[in-house]
């Protein structure tokens, strides 16, 4: 495959223009990272950058051979209708990418007029954006994906792949991590979902609100919900087995399949995977995992509303009443493997049917990321629940 990754104005002075929001990256260094991304996936790029409009929108047009563009406006994202438009026109999927978080920013920079015309919109990531929007093109190339909208709110949507084969297919609901925050996406799952569709599962990626975008614990919870009840809505349609839904959950996206598990009931949930799941919200905050990413959840310490964070929190909600399926990496940078372990027993000691995994030498990401030796023990018990 081959793509194009074009940046805007003012983008060739990265790596000296504001660090402190850009990154210290050069240009040259980001461009051959890209090259390296592609590499990664089989693919290639070609990189361009251009401080005109116009060439900008020329560069679009001589892209309409490639197989996808990666593309940061810079602050044309904010108005320039006549780049949107080329967007458009050559109907190449198009990733939209900023460095920095634009949502948390000055307010014009919330504005994107190009966000409509593109398959996905990545920001606040650093110059890993990049990778992956060249990650997310190539899921999209390797299995076809149905968009649905499943709520009122642009991010109530979920990707719906369908395995090869007679129906009905059981079901992978995917809750991706991040903290619960809106610098993280449906996208970190995709390679996921595609590797999960290709061994038959159905798999349905959701977004939900999240923080920063209108998410916090009730929100974030009720669009889960409301994700995982809109099956009911499309199953017959696409030959989906409503009594074999599986949630699978990874960081943060743990928690809320966790949630969801004790909490849904308009859909029956078969078992969860919870992935190096944040079980215990308590010793979360304890632990800071995030950087404070369980109070700007909760809007509360702990101290503040113990009862809230109770009514949120896995561990004091126990039984969920389904299987689970725990998962973590014994190096887990991100979330202490200790959560898991001490969330795993009390869940057995309560009455749950668990299954319990600490990987030796397994970090966060490599649980959900189909390259890692991980996966293969990871997917190999998610088989098992169907
Ligand atoms: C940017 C954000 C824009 O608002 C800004 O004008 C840029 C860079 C980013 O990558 O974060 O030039 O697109």
């Amino acid at each position: 495959m081959r793509f194009v990754i074009i940046n805007g104005p003012n983008l060739n002075l990265i790596g000296t223009r504001s660090p402190e929001i850009y990154g210290s990256t050069t240009l040259q260094e980001l461009d051959d990272a890209c090259r390296g991304w592609a590499a990664e996936v089989g693919s290639e790029v070609e990189t361009f950058q251009s401080n005109h409009e116009g060439d900008i929108i020329d560069r679009l047009h001589a892209a309409c051979d490639a197989d996808g563009v990666v593309i940061n406006p810079g602050a044309f994202t904010h108005y320039s209708y006549a780049i949107r438009d080329a967007i458009d026109a050559i109907g190449i999927p198009t990733v939209e990418v900023h460095i920095s978080n634009v949502r948390d920013r000055e307010p014009w920079r919330r504005i994107s007029v190009v966000s409509e015309v593109c398959v996905a919109t990545i920001f606040g990531r650093g110059v890993l954006g990049y990778r992956d929007g060249v990650r997310h093109l190539t899921a999209r190339a390797a299995w076809p994906v149905e968009t649905i909208t499943y709520g009122p709110d642009a991010d109530n949507v979920g990707d719906l792949r369908i395995p090869r084969g007679e129906g009905p297919h059981p079901v992978a609901v995917l809750i991706h991590g991040g903290f619960w925050r809106n610098t993280a996406a449906r996208d970190l799952l995709d390679m996921a979902a595609v590797d999960l569709t290709r061994r038959g599962w159905a798999t349905w990626n959701i977004e939900f609100v999240r923080v920063g975008s209108g998410g916090g614990w009730r929100a974030t919870t009720n669009d889960v919900a409301l994700a995982v009840s809109s099956l009911g809505d499309f199953a017959d349609g696409h030959e989906l087995d409503l009594d074999r839904v599986v949630l699978i959950g990874h960081g943060s996206g743990g928690h809320l399949a966790l949630q969801a598990a004790a909490g849904i009931r308009e859909v029956p949930i078969a078992a969860v995977a919870a992935l190096a799941p944040i079980g215990d919200l308590q010793a979360a905050h304890d632990a800071g995992v995030g950087n404070g990413a369980v109070e700007a959840f909760m809007r509360r310490t702990p101290d503040q509303s113990p009862e809230r964070h109770a009514a949120a929190s896995p561990i004091k909600n126990l039984p969920i009443g389904v299987p689970l399926l725990i998962v973590h990496g014994d190096e887990d940078e991100l979330i202490p493997v200790a959560i898991s372990r001490s969330f795993a027993g009390r869940a057995a000691d309560d009455g749950d049917t668990v299954i319990y995994h600490e990987l030796e030498g397994v970090g966060h990401d490599a649980l959900v990321n189909p390259a890692s030796a991980a996966w293969e023990k990871v997917v190999d018990e998610i088989d098992r629940l169907r």
